[in-house]
């Protein structure tokens, strides 16, 4: 059975996540996307809100499991019975932080490999940090966003507001 990891921070995810998503898992028999809890970061969504936004809008594609992880990527890839990981390519601009990464990860981990698919054009320019950044300024956001998760993000941004 081929299964792979879709590893990412989706704060929150992007209709350019969903793509790559949606045509990973027509390829592998499994996809596990991997929501990354950063102790580090700041997201904007707990790693609970992004699992469950991500729950909610693949509720509709049978072999895709959304689980968090913590710690080194490939430690989650072997738990996960995995050998692939999967990352989308937006431009050349991703490159050199995406070869870094997988090479890196193919060094820790020779048996697990990377597979990259290349972002679908409508999406090549979109981020979850530019659409964050349009919310905040109450700029319309539903041309990237799945219409849950763009109720979401305006439900965090009015909740934002209000506490300052
Ligand atoms: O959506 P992102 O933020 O581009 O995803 C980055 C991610 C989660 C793939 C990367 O930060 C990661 O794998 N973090 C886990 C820690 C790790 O394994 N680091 C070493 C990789 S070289």
């Amino acid at each position: 059975m081929s299964v792979a990891v879709y590893p990412g921070s989706f704060d929150p995810v992007t209709l350019g996540h969903h793509d790559i998503i949606e045509r990973s898992a027509s390829i592998m028999d499994k996809l596990i996307v991997g929501v990354l809890n950063n102790s580090a970061k700041t997201p904007l969504f707990s790693v609970e809100e992004r699992v469950s936004m991500l729950k909610s809008v693949t509720r509709h594609i049978p072999n895709v499991e959304i689980q968090s992880f913590d710690g080194l990527l490939v430690d989650f890839v072997r738990k996960s019975g995995a050998k692939v990981i999967i990352r989308g390519l937006r431009a050349i601009t991703d490159f050199e932080y995406e070869l870094q990464l997988s090479q890196t990860n193919h060094v820790i981990a020779p048996e697990v490999d990377t597979i990259f698919l290349t972002t679908n054009l409508k999406y090549s320019y979109l981020s979850s940090s530019i659409v964050k950044e349009i919310a905040e300024y109450h700029g319309d956001i539903s041309a990237f966003l799945h219409p849950e998760i763009a109720e979401k993000i305006q439900e965090k941004m009015a909740l934002r507001e209000s506490m300052k």
